[in-house]
């Protein structure tokens, strides 16, 4: 049995902070967010917006875009890594919310629980929910996956030049309309680390930057080797002599922490496998790509910063691959259009890598190009760590939803935050009340109370 995402929905706050604001206000060079890192515009909560309220806003947009009642929906899944509950699952919120629209009571035949795995958990519940499907389960209703989550970081650190915030709710059935998911593929890697974590109580995460860069790049590598096999043992890829896996994936959706990410990891990508193919050894060449080395299976941070793998990845390499003609052909036609919304938006951790593929459909089909039968791959990465590839293929019916989206239009109106107002906003000094905008026709927190018996109130 087929299955697939049959629809993507996009709730994005409509506060923003501007690259160059964030420059100006920490003595930074602009160019290094807006060339170094893909960054132009960052999304930020209102002081009334938490998590739950961005997924329930992304799962009634979807419902409501495509007249669905909660009879509709088997299974509600919410992936975050900004949870605010150590036992209550966030989708259980989301359920509450909805609720106030479609009626007490009316999910209780539903099902799903909150995921947790920093960035790739929302692949793993779409995984999950596909094979509910797969296995005859769904008894005709569709799963929602909702991917939602706030990026922030300290004040003054390296992280944070990369926030951002947001939330993406998908539909998925055994006839979706927009992309059917390949069987017997999905390929991930795992590994005990600490890139990126964020210890109980703590609002922000703790992170190695760089480190993380590395581990996302060698874990995705370690994910698509197990792809390759994959693919080609079930007969959905058979790759021709002196091609790579690649050459058969039209467009490839990558985790976007901020943009630049995404090239980073597809030049990572092409160049490992453009290593063992005679047809490009010239360009490998020309650009002196290093020598493979072992990896170390189990260095500490530091040894692993200062290995030769790390060396291997060196900037100064990675730009001159980069900077290649025949690269530029790759990045333009299999990644670029991904990029575009998250440079709008910033990283919205489990989301990103959706609003990635979002931005693709839209990007493309605006530049006019059809998509449909072509294969769409996916690298999920999510820091502790866990890398999943994974792909699938569009379908006739996106056209019919390409054709309204419009992320802009989307967002509505944004509002760019003046230094002092985003200094307030991520010190948490203002209270549900004190909300910069005023909002209508979406959930909101209308009260936090921070006792042990809290609950809040969302409307
Ligand atoms: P940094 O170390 O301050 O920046 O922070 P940098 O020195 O690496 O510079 C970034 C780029 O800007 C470089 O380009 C510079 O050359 C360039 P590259 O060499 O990489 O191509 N640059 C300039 N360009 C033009 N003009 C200039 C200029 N100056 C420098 N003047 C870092 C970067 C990513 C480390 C930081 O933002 C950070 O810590 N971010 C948070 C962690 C993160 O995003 N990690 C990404 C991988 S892990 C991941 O994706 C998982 C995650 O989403 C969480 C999860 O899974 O839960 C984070």
């Amino acid at each position: 049995m087929a299955a697939g995402i049959d629809d993507i929905s996009v709730y994005i706050p409509k506060l923003y902070l501007d690259a160059g604001d964030y420059a100006l206000m920490r003595g930074v060079d602009a160019t290094k967010l807006r060339d170094g890192l893909g960054v132009n515009q960052m999304a930020m909560v209102d002081s009334n917006q938490d998590p739950a309220c961005l997924a329930a806003n992304a799962c009634l947009r979807i419902m409501q875009s495509n007249k669905l009642s909660p009879d509709d929906i088997g299974r509600l899944y919410v992936s975050t890594e900004s949870s605010f509950d150590e036992s209550k699952a966030m989708n259980s919120y989301v359920i509450g919310m909805l609720e106030q629209v479609y009626g007490q009571g009316s999910f209780e035949h539903c099902g799903g629980v909150e995921t947790k795995f920093a960035c790739v958990s929302g692949s793993y519940a779409l995984y999950d929910n596909a094979n509910w499907i797969r296995a005859g389960e769904a008894e005709g209703m569709n799963a929602l996956v909702v991917v939602s989550d706030i990026a922030k970081y300290d004040k003054g650190s390296s992280g944070e030049m990369t926030q951002g915030a947001g939330a993406i709710a998908m539909l998925l059935n055994d006839e979706p309309r927009l992309l059917a998911f390949d069987p017997k593929v999905t390929a991930t890697s795992i590994k005990d680390e600490y890139d990126f974590y964020r210890p109980f109580g703590k609002e922000t995460p703790i992170v190695h930057g760089q480190y993380s860069n590395l581990l996302y790049l060698i874990q995705v590598r370690n994910a698509l080797e197990i792809y390759k096999k994959k693919a080609a043992a079930s007969g959905i890829i058979s790759v021709g002599e002196g091609r790579s896996v690649l050459d058969y994936i039209d467009h490839l959706n990558m985790h976007l922490p901020y943009a630049k990410m995404g090239k980073k990891a597809l030049a990572y990508l092409v160049r490992h496998e453009w290593r063992s193919l005679p047809r490009w050894k010239g360009v490998i060449d020309k650009v002196g790509m290093p020598e493979p080395v072992p990896k170390d299976p189990r260095g500490t941070i530091e040894s692993i910063l200062g290995d030769a793998e790390f060396m291997e990845s060196d900037r100064e390499f990675q730009k001159r691959f980069t900077r290649t003609d025949e690269f530029q052909e790759v990045y333009e036609s299999k990644l670029a259009s991904s990029l575009v919304a998250s440079s709008m938006v910033g990283n919205l951790y489990t989301a990103s890598l959706y609003l990635g593929f979002r931005s693709t459909i839209e990007f493309e089909f605006q530049k006019g190009a059809d998509l449909e039968g072509q294969r769409f791959g996916f690298g999920s990465y999510g820091s502790g760590s866990s890398a999943m590839i994974f792909s699938g293929v569009i379908q006739p019916g996106y056209v019919q939803l390409a054709r309204d989206m419009n992320l802009e239009a989307e967002i509505g109106p944004r509002k760019r935050l003046s230094a002092d107002q985003y200094e307030m906003i991520h010190g948490n000094q203002l209270s549900p009340e004190e909300s910069i905008l005023s909002s209508s026709k979406e959930f909101v927190l209308v009260d936090v109370n921070t006792t042990p018996e809290s609950r809040g109130q969302r409307r």
